[in-house]
């Protein structure tokens, strides 16, 4: 699907990006891309649910295309946001959709950084089945006021034609000294539950939401790696590449419910139609060891 937006109709015309979440991990990473790729692109100085500060970023950038990372998240987790909802409404909701709603006044596209964090396993996509939930599919994960402040928004969002909604899972990137990293976490979490699910390897696919700009692409994306990997699959890569003295503990479901606040999703995405897109995509264990292990293997062993 395309948009046609003030940026592809003079296609001549050269990129410029407006970008929100400078202070973020993805915004952070989405700006040091442009500038290794040569992209011209500004940090929106506005805050989401502010339009007349939106507008008047747009107004004086001008952008090709614009690119929402900015998001609450919570800290040091999504529990936060158990306890914060009017803080998390007024920017997972009123301002995304604020954000959209300009972009679409003045025929813009907005890739939205969204979350796959809105399934969980059911009888028709069992787990470890390889069934995985599909774009069109109804989000059946509520569990936590994050996950539902997210749902509603990316259902309010597919009336908006010029939105690209990435659904993002569980971001890891190279940077394993990142503490919002998903190896960080786990290798450094006391015990850790051992579930198959899909990835983000942000190395490799935060190029690719560029390139997915340049297309003028939109609709709902699962925007993850093809497949599932487990956590104790990653924490014997981690073991096999970089400490082959690491050890970890596992616990359940049950016992891990004693110790967050709101329940967490486990799924698998399809990720059928972005590889149709992106031939080139690598299956999530094949980018983990890629963009990942490799580059920052110590046991020269493997
Ligand atoms: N990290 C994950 O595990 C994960 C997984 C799936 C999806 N995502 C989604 O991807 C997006 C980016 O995630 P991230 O990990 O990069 O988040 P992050 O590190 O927590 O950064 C969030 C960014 O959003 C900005 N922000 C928050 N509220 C804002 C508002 N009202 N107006 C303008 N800017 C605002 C923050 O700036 P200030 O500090 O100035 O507020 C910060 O720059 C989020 O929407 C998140 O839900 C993340």
């Amino acid at each position: 699907m395309g948009f046609e937006s003030n940026g592809s109709s003079a296609s001549e015309k050269p990129l410029k990006f407006l970008i929100y979440g400078r202070t973020g991990w993805i915004g952070g990473l989405l700006g040091k891309l442009c500038e290794a790729q040569g992209i011209e692109f500004v940090y929106g100085s506005g805050r989401l649910e502010n339009r007349t500060s939106l507008e008047s970023d747009l107004a004086s950038v001008r952008p090709t295309h614009v690119f929402n990372a900015a998001g609450v998240t919570g800290r040091p987790n999504v529990d936060w946001c158990e306890s914060h909802k009017v803080e998390t409404i007024r920017t997972n909701v009123v301002g995304t959709l604020t954000l959209a709603d300009l972009c679409r006044e003045k025929g813009l596209i907005l890739i939205n950084y969204a979350t796959g964090c809105i399934f969980e396993y059911d009888q028709d996509h069992p787990f470890g089945s390889g069934i995985g939930f599909k774009e069109e599919d109804e989000p059946n994960f509520i569990g936590s006021f994050y996950s539902k402040t997210k749902a509603m928004v990316e259902d309010l969002l597919k009336n908006y034609e010029n939105v690209c909604t990435l659904r993002v899972r569980m971001p890891i990137s190279s940077d394993l000294s990142n503490p919002r990293n998903f190896i960080t976490k786990i290798t450094r979490y006391e015990k850790v539950v051992n579930i198959p699910n899909s990835m983000t390897i942000l190395d490799e696919l935060l190029p690719i939401s560029i390139k997915m700009a340049k297309r003028n692409l939109t609709g709902i994306w699962n925007f993850t790696n093809p497949g599932v990997v487990s956590h104790n699959e990653i924490l014997e890569m981690y073991k096999d590449y970089i400490d082959p003295n690491f050890t970890w503990k596992n616990f359940t479901l049950e016992e891990q419910a004693k110790v967050i606040v709101a329940p967490r999703s486990n799924n698998e995405l399809d990720a059928t139609k972005l590889k149709q897109e992106f031939p080139e995509l690598l299956s999530i264990k094949e980018s983990l060891i890629q963009y990942v292990f490799k580059p920052n293997q110590k046991n020269p062993v493997v």
